[in-house]
């Protein structure tokens, strides 16, 4: 059986926090082990040019979040774990999905119809503050897929669509240029949770309500403490339902941890005392991932080091699949080259053609012409339509060899060479390009 391969992309906007880690660090590198499975793990860094225009953000994000994935424990040699942009293949190869993409399929992406109706509902331009590179940021996601043919695309649920959309452009493609591209899946993990922020809301950059993965352990507790809560007081039962501290709690905890704090919930635990619980749990998962990370993050050039030996790897499956499938589309070599389908056509065109007439004298005539109209050969008079035709078709099928047959009674006019005659002949037998 080949290897599956799976995939999947990081966008290198910000701080790593605990939702990214439960939500897609932890998952990604235990699915690494999975035996049978090639996997594929990059930071998305052309991505987040979308959305962020502050270079030095970019930079500091990618170290960070390569930083924590080399600290939660993935394995550069197991998998293959690279930074998008040092793969440019996969930015051509952005052109040439681009090329058999519709844009009405863009049009409907969640991400940049919901900017539309945003400005739309604000009573602005449907296109205000929206760059390209948000329309077509699907295009790009599904050069990242298509690019090493992964099979699955472990993904959140907003990122369905963009998968969905990836399969249609690989189908689109394949249709045109032959079957060069796996149709992708999305891998949806059921189990893994959408972790909450500190506001109860999912925990996201963009709500400013996240607690970053490896914040020191002061600042860790001083965070959770911050978790939103009831007012029920210590000694009142307390819901676990609806509970972000449980959800949590729960997103580290094993079964058995989290049923006994379920139990300290129904015997009134304070709030402060479940804080605490939440925080030493979670500070013994990251505790000494934290120490690496730190050892990670204040050696920058080795981890640069680390994704450039990545992006070898990748390249060496990217370059060689882009070279067919720049020749695929028609971006050739010119040493190689076919008749081109235009002279085809002219040579087509080109061809001498045979005229039938009659003339006065009651007999059947026929001449051949060249594409231009001039007189190559020019035949006698004969008795029936019938006759004429018999010797144009000999002409035509035996073409040079059916010229010396001069019982026929076919005169070449003396501007015309006998090579050129010959050769019209060998054209008019030649078959229909
Ligand atoms: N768009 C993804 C996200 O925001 C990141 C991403 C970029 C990605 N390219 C990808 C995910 C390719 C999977 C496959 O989460």
């Amino acid at each position: 059986m080949t290897a599956q391969r799976f995939l999947t992309g990081i966008t290198t906007s910000g701080e790593p926090h605990l939702g990214n880690y439960v939500g897609a660090i932890r998952p990604a590198i235990a699915a690494s082990l999975a035996p049978n499975v090639q996997s594929f793990y990059f930071l998305a860094d052309y991505h987040s040019l979308i959305k962020i225009d502050d270079p030095a953000r970019i930079q500091r994000s990618t170290l960070e979040i390569a930083a924590s994935f080399l600290a939660c424990g993935l394995d550069p040699q197991r998998v293959n774990f690279y930074r998008q942009s040092d793969v440019p293949e996969i930015a051509e190869l952005t052109w040439l999905l681009t090329c058999v993409t519709s844009k009405g399929l863009l049009n409907r992406a969640h991400a940049y119809k919901a900017a539309v109706d945003k400005n739309a509902a604000a009573g602005m331009d449907p296109d205000a503050d929206v760059n390209a590179g948000l329309f077509m940021y699907p295009v790009l996601m599904t050069a990242d897929i298509l690019m090493f043919n992964a099979h699955k695309v472990p993904v959140g649920r907003d990122q369905v669509q963009h998968v969905e959309m990836a399969r249609d452009i690989a189908q689109r493609f394949n249709h045109l240029y032959g079957e060069h591209f796996v149709l992708p899946q999305a891998l949806i993990e059921e189990s893994v949770a959408t972790l909450p922020g500190l506001d109860g809301r999912k925990m996201s950059k963009s709500y400013d309500n996240s607690i970053p993965l490896f914040a020191p352990r002061a600042q860790l507790q001083k965070l959770i403490a911050g978790v939103v809560t009831d007012s029920r007081a210590p000694g009142e039962p307390k819901d676990t339902e609806g509970s972000a501290l449980f959800q949590i709690f729960q997103a580290f905890a094993s079964r058995s941890e989290t049923l006994e704090l379920a139990n300290a919930y129904a015997e009134g635990i304070s709030w402060a005392d479940a804080k605490q619980r939440l925080f030493e749990r979670i500070d013994r998962e990251i505790a000494p991932m934290r120490e690496h990370y730190q050892a990670l993050i204040s050696d920058p050039a080795q981890i640069e080091s680390i994704l450039l030996e990545g992006a070898l790897k990748a390249r060496a499956l990217a370059a060689p699949f882009n070279a067919t499938l720049r020749h695929a589309v028609g971006l050739r070599k010119l040493s190689s080259v076919a008749a081109p389908a235009k002279q085809a056509k002219a040579e087509k065109s080109a061809r001498p053609a045979f005229k039938q007439y009659r003339e006065r004298d009651g007999k059947f005539y026929f001449k051949l012409v060249d594409a231009r109209g001039r007189l190559l050969l020019q035949s006698s008079g004969f008795d029936s339509p019938k006759e004429a035709a018999q010797t144009m078709a000999s002409l035509s099928a035996g073409g040079a060899a059916a010229l010396a047959d001069q019982a026929a009674g076919l005169t070449r006019p003396a501007d015309v060479s006998a090579a050129e005659l010959t050769q019209a002949l060998q054209l008019l037998a030649s078959p229909t390009l």
